[in-house]
């Protein structure tokens, strides 16, 4: 039976299935992620590792468990496990597809509304004295969702359908837009552009300032994907100068984004603590996959959620 090293308790009880088939557990107890050098010695004489998307999974970590023979990734993204490397030990690497789905795609439709109608403004202002005087027929106008075209940047993706879906029901006119395709061309059209895309080199800073001055006046970004999809700089400056009319994220580069990062000094800007997955539902069912994955591995099967290989 093998060692299995866990990088953060899980919520629900999906790990005792690894010790009901004999494996034995070594988690790491602390709130925060463990660093690289408690992380190398987490895994040291381990077989399997359950890792979150904070930890980063490259040779130096691998070298540091030459016995691993299976990564259960507690994510559906694996831009923190380097797959080269992982690879060429044959280290097999799982995810867990489809289970956060729909509560990414809610989330995603909760940030564009937000953005669409200015909610966290209109909210502070409540609390302000003086910031909420009368009902103003030109106060706090925001964009109406039907007939507003929404630019789905990985629109094929699991994540991008569920958000088509959803804002084809609010009458959204929506673009998916994938590789191969005219994202620049796309953008020029759009009133929302929303990210649900993998990060990957080619994908890495996709949202630059060029693409940014290709958007008309006042489009709104939604981002749910990897902060690092987006210039941060670009965004800033193009909040600030209102070329872009809100922007609402949920992830950032870095996470988390310190309380005093320059990007938060933009306006028009909601950014949430990388909460897409976080309903009750999805994180179990997540820690259910992740456990699917070692399970099989360990055995010496394939592993039932594998990572794509990009
Ligand atoms: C994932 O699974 O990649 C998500 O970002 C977690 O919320």
């Amino acid at each position: 039976m093998a060692l299995v090293a866990v990088t953060r308790r899980l919520p629900g009880d999906a790990l005792d299935r690894l010790v009901a088939a004999g494996h034995e557990l070594r988690v790491w107890p602390g709130p925060l992620p463990p660093s690289a050098t408690e992380l190398r010695a987490l895994v040291a004489g381990a077989e399997g590792l359950l890792c979150l998307l904070t930890d980063r999974v490259d040779d130096a970590l691998l070298d540091a468990a030459p016995g691993l023979r299976a990564v259960a990734n507690y994510a559906v993204g694996v831009d923190n496990v380097d797959l080269d490397a992982t690879a060429r030990r044959g280290i097999p690497v799982g995810n867990t597809p489809d289970v956060l789905t729909d509560a990414t795609a809610d989330l995603t439709m909760a940030l564009l509304l937000a953005a669409a109608r200015g909610l966290p403004d209109a909210a502070a202002a409540v609390r302000r004295p003086g910031g909420w005087r009368t009902w103003e027929p030109a106060g706090w106008l925001g964009l109406e969702l039907r007939g507003a075209r929404l630019v789905l940047v990985g629109g094929a993706g699991r994540i991008g359908r569920a958000v088509h879906e959803r804002a084809a029901a609010f009458g959204m006119d929506v673009l998916p837009v994938g590789r191969g395709d005219d994202l620049h061309a796309a953008a020029a059209r759009a009133d929302v552009v929303s990210l649900h895309c993998p990060l990957t080199e080619r994908t890495r800073g996709l949202v630059d300032a060029a693409l940014l001055r290709r958007l008309p006046q006042g489009a709104l970004l939604v981002n749910t994907a990897r902060g690092a999809l987006v210039d941060q700089d670009a965004l800033a400056a193009a909040l600030h100068d209102g070329q872009l009319g809100a922007a609402a994220l949920d992830v950032t580069d870095p996470e988390p984004l310190p309380h005093d990062h320059p990007l938060l000094d933009a306006p028009n800007l909601l950014v949430l603590p990388h909460v897409g997955s976080a309903t009750h539902a999805a994180r179990g069912r997540m820690a259910d996959r992740a456990v699917d994955n070692l399970l099989a591995a360990l055995d010496g099967r394939p592993m039932p959620y594998p990572a794509d290989r990009r």
